[in-house]
């Protein structure tokens, strides 16, 4: 015999376990939709020119489904200060991998690091731009 107050129990048992099974890869995947690949080059043994056109590249293994903001933009950035202007580059693809940018004017030094921009910013090692030389 199966007693009201038995169905009762296991109705709320499956219902919590249901919820429960449901909430949770809910929470993970939106999580997992903030994409922030880490930037593979410049890197700390980069050494840049300016003038002269590189890739950055980043590691694009694993990303999510679904990306909240599959489009990407590229700053430089010395010390603390984000460059904003020039952006390097706007409006390609997360899912790329890589993408070309040509080195600013800007003054030469070794405490440069790129922003790639998607969801959310991430920064590379810290990188040196050189002077382009004088014969050029
Ligand atoms: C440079 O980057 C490599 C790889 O991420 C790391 O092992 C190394 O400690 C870094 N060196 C400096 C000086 O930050
Ligand atoms: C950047 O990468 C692309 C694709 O691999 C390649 O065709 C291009 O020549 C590279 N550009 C530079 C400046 O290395
Ligand atoms: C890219 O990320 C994957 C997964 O996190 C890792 O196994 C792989 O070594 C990374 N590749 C590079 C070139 O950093
Ligand atoms: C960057 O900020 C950190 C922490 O606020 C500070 O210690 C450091 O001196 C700053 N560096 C430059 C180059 O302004
Ligand atoms: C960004 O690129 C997408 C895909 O190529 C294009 O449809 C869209 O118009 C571009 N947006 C801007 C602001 O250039």
């Amino acid at each position: 015999m199966i007693s009201k107050t038995s169905v009762f129990a296991l109705f709320f048992f499956l219902s919590t376990f249901f919820s429960f099974a449901l909430a949770l890869p809910t929470r993970v995947s939106a999580k997992r939709d903030v994409y922030v690949p880490p930037v593979i080059s410049p890197n700390n043994a980069t050494v840049w020119t300016v003038g002269q056109t590189y890739n950055v590249t980043w590691n694009t293994t694993n990303p999510p489904a679904q990306i909240s903001n599959p489009r990407g933009n590229i700053y430089l950035r010395q010390g603390n200060d984000t460059l904003l202007n020039p952006t390097l580059a706007s409006n390609f693809s997360m899912l790329a991998g890589s993408q070309e940018v040509t080195v600013p004017d800007v003054t030469p030094g070794s405490d440069y690091r790129i922003v790639l921009f998607g969801d959310s910013g991430d920064w590379s090692g810290v990188f040196a731009i050189a002077a382009a030389s004088s014969s050029d």
